[in-house]
């Protein structure tokens, strides 16, 4: 059997005395949705900016195809194909929508007149040709997480972290997000994806990674981890015993 994509060994974070990840262990193979839920401040952005080297952990190991990348900074991850987004989208507001895609472009097409056909590529995937050249500030809460995920796809990743694109918008833009995501995936590229909004994370999971309290309490098929008692009391918001 071929070796997993991504693998997410023993990972702990932990700021000042507080675990913010401890020792979560997942994997992912290649082509797959995964979807990381929990309640608020279980540690899912914190294990994304781990995983995507904003942050080294504490301890554990994160191995990207094989290769052990615990710690590497994240543009040596961007070069490697890792891209994600940020939960907080920030555009260079100044800037057009096209040229915020630009800049990312020009990791992989140094050469301007590249980086621009590149970028009004990934606009039309993303749904923004229409908005390429009004500045990124004056785009609704849907255009900035448009853009946000237009940002990383100008990476070219493999492996894509979208940290809640589609919290937050109303259900036609959700579901037009939700087609963006499975068309990235029928590219071939591997997503792991935040969301509160179950709907979402039901619909296009192949599997769901819990975390409570920076710790993994469940793992399984969207069904199952929904009938799962541990998440549904972390859902209802009980304390721990
Ligand atoms: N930079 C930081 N410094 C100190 N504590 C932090 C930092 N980042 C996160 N935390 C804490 O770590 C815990 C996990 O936070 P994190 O943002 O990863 O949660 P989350 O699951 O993404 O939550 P949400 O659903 O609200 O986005 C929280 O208790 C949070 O307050
Ligand atoms: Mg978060």
């Amino acid at each position: 059997m071929s070796e997993p994509f991504l693998q997410v060994n023993a990972v702990t974070k932990t700021f000042g005395g507080l675990h913010a990840v401890f020792q979560v262990s997942f994997q992912m193979n290649a082509g797959e949705i995964i979807g990381l839920i929990g309640p608020n401040g279980a540690g899912k952005t914190t294990l994304f900016n781990v995983i995507s080297g904003f942050y080294a952990p504490n301890s554990g190991k994160i191995l990207f195809k094989n290769l052990d990348i615990s710690g590497k900074p994240p543009y040596k991850l961007a070069r490697l194909g890792i891209g994600r987004t940020f939960q907080v989208v920030k555009p260079f507001a100044g800037l057009t929508v096209l040229e915020n895609v630009v800049i990312a472009s020009f990791v992989k097409y140094p050469q301007r007149r590249k980086a621009e056909k590149h970028a009004w590529q990934i606009l039309e995937m993303t749904g923004l040709v229409d908005r390429a050249n009004v500045q990124a500030s004056s785009l609704t809460l849907a255009g900035r997480k448009r853009l946000e995920v237009s940002k990383a796809l100008a990476l070219e990743p493999t492996l894509l972290l979208l940290d809640e694109v589609v919290a937050g918008l109303n259900p036609t833009e959700a579901d037009r997000t939700i087609e963006l995501i499975l068309s990235l995936r029928s590219q071939g590229i591997t997503i792991l994806i935040v969301e509160h909004i179950m709907r979402v994370i039901m619909n296009i999971s192949d599997r769901v990674v819990v975390l409570n309290f920076g710790q993994k309490i469940a793992e399984g098929s969207p069904r199952d981890v929904a009938k799962n008692p541990e998440v549904i009391q972390a859902y209802l918001g009980e304390a721990p015993q």
